[in-house]
């Protein structure tokens, strides 16, 4: 059975971006660009995908790794040449090849699917993709003939006045008989405008000797080309809008929805409450009954059901059913908080796991530690985890208390059911049942104050 390829062209620097990132690796709402193209193409009708690489080709080959095979373009001679690229590869099979554009994010499965179906059911030698766009600028426009049989398709900047007004668009995506397609690249000049090859003078050079048709996509946004910094804001309002809705319908309720932003692989539950301001991104879970924000971050967060998070960081971290986080909390590396805890103002969790019922309320650091159930750490209590050199490891059993201003300085053992003495500096093990106190005794100097000069008034005496 003939298949059908993916050839996705990212080799390009994204001049019009103005920033270091290739421009096909470039994050919209915290995901690069060039996944959401693959995860679209790889939920598709297209067996086999092939990414164009040439500028800063690792960037990309590190994000996709084995998710497609790439081909490489030395040089950004243009759409027509980076095509061409990919003829050692892809020219002698025998399929359809779609050919996308590594700037267009919003293309999904569908459109890809239908694109392919129309070109099939018309048995059309090359299928051009065009969109009627009320502000062209920018695209190619399509040219057609008084028959309305598409002619050539025309760079903005090469357009005349008359052209220029035209609305339809070159998409960037075509479907075209695979092994025509490499036969036809070879014929393709350079354009002298731009000293480029233009993929588009495919149509030209087609359109005479084989069966070309248009397919016209009309959820226009998802065909929308990204060349600069604020197409990626238009393409995130996009997403977001439409992300956020699908919650919302799904039982989520949102608070100011246009201020919150959900990433593209993140699952929600019904009953789940999400305050203004608030993002939430990566591979993140957010169970029943959670509330989440305001003014708060989460990135490759599970978050379990009735949870409450508001003002605070969550990056790479879980938190069990009904604790509190916040205000002002941040958790970071693998925390993993226990069921029933309260971790709140200023207080920082690192690379540690709390067991149910544990109370950090107030300016707490914890990192490299494991607790037990029902531990309570007082205000400003540290696990004091790195000695200048290396990273220690704290354990701390059930039902310890722990109070203000204590430092535990690991690698240090506190067993169960202890409790130390607030303003303790705790270097040894603690053994079970144990009152802990490692500070000086207080000293009292009975009328000390009688012996301290008094300050003169400041007017020096004067009225
Ligand atoms: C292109 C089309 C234009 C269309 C628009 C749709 C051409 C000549 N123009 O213009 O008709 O309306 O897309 O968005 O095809 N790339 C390479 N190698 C290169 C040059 C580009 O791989 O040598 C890749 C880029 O990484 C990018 C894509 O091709 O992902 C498109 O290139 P870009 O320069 O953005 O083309 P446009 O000027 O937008
Ligand atoms: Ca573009």
């Amino acid at each position: 059975m003939a298949k059908n390829y993916a050839l996705i062209l990212a080799a390009g620097k994204g001049t019009r971006m103005k920033t270091e990132l290739p421009k096909c690796a470039f994050p919209i709402l915290k995901k690069p660009m060039i996944e959401y193209i693959v995860e679209s193409v790889e939920r598709s009708r297209i067996h086999e995908s092939y990414v164009v690489v040439g500028h800063q080709r690792e960037v990309l080959e590190d994000l996709l790794d084995e998710r497609a095979q790439f081909v490489y373009q030395p040089e950004q001679l243009g759409t027509g040449h980076a095509a061409l690229c990919a003829k050692q590869s892809l020219g002698a099979k025998e399929g359809t090849t779609l050919i996308l554009l590594g700037d267009m994010p919003l293309i999904n499965e569908q459109i890809i699917d239908k694109i392919l179906y129309t070109h099939h059911k018309f048995n059309n030698d090359l299928t051009v993709v065009t969109a009627n766009f009320d502000d062209p600028e920018g695209y190619g426009r399509i040219i057609r003939d008084k028959y309305g049989k598409i002619q050539a398709i025309v760079e903005d900047a090469n357009c005349t006045e008359d052209q220029r007004q035209i609305n339809e668009v070159n998409t960037g995506l075509y479907a075209v008989d695979n092994q025509t397609l490499f036969k036809t690249l070879d014929f393709i000049e350079k354009n002298p405008y731009k000293n480029e090859y233009y993929l588009t003078d495919i149509v030209e050079l087609m359109r005479n000797d084989y069966k070309v048709g248009t397919f016209t996509v009309r959820d226009k946004n998802r065909v929308m080309g990204i060349n600069d910094l604020y197409a990626i804001s238009i393409a995130e309002k996009f997403l977001r809008d439409e992300i956020n809705r699908g919650h919302m319908l799904n039982g989520v309720s949102m608070i100011n929805p246009e201020t919150i932003t959900i990433g593209h692989n993140v699952s929600i539950e019904g009953d789940v409450t999400i305050n203004p301001n608030t993002t939430i991104t990566g591979n993140s879970t957010i169970r029943k009954g959670a509330v989440i924000g305001p003014n708060t971050e989460i990135h490759n967060g599970t978050i379990h059901q009735n949870v409450k998070v508001k003002h605070s960081l969550i990056y790479d971290s879980a938190v069990h059913e009904r604790s509190t986080v916040g205000p002002f909390a941040h958790l970071r590396n693998n925390a993993n908080i226990g069921r029933d805890n309260r971790i709140g103002n200023f207080v920082e969790v690192k690379k540690s796991s709390t067991g149910p019922n544990t109370k950090a309320s107030h300016l707490a650091y914890i990192g490299d530690t494991e607790t037990g159930a029902n531990v309570n750490f007082g205000c400003g209590s540290i696990t004091v985890n790195y000695d200048g050199k290396e990273k220690h490891n704290t354990y701390i059993g059930d039902d310890v208390f722990i109070g203000c201003n204590t430092n535990l300085i690991a690698p240090i053992t506190v067993e169960d059911n202890v409790f130390i003495a607030a303003g303790s500096t705790v270097t040894d093990d603690i053994p079970q049942g144990a009152l802990a106190i490692a500070r000086n005794r207080q000293i009292n100097k009975a009328d000390y104050t009688k012996h301290l000069v008094k300050p003169k008034p400041k007017n020096n005496g004067k009225k």
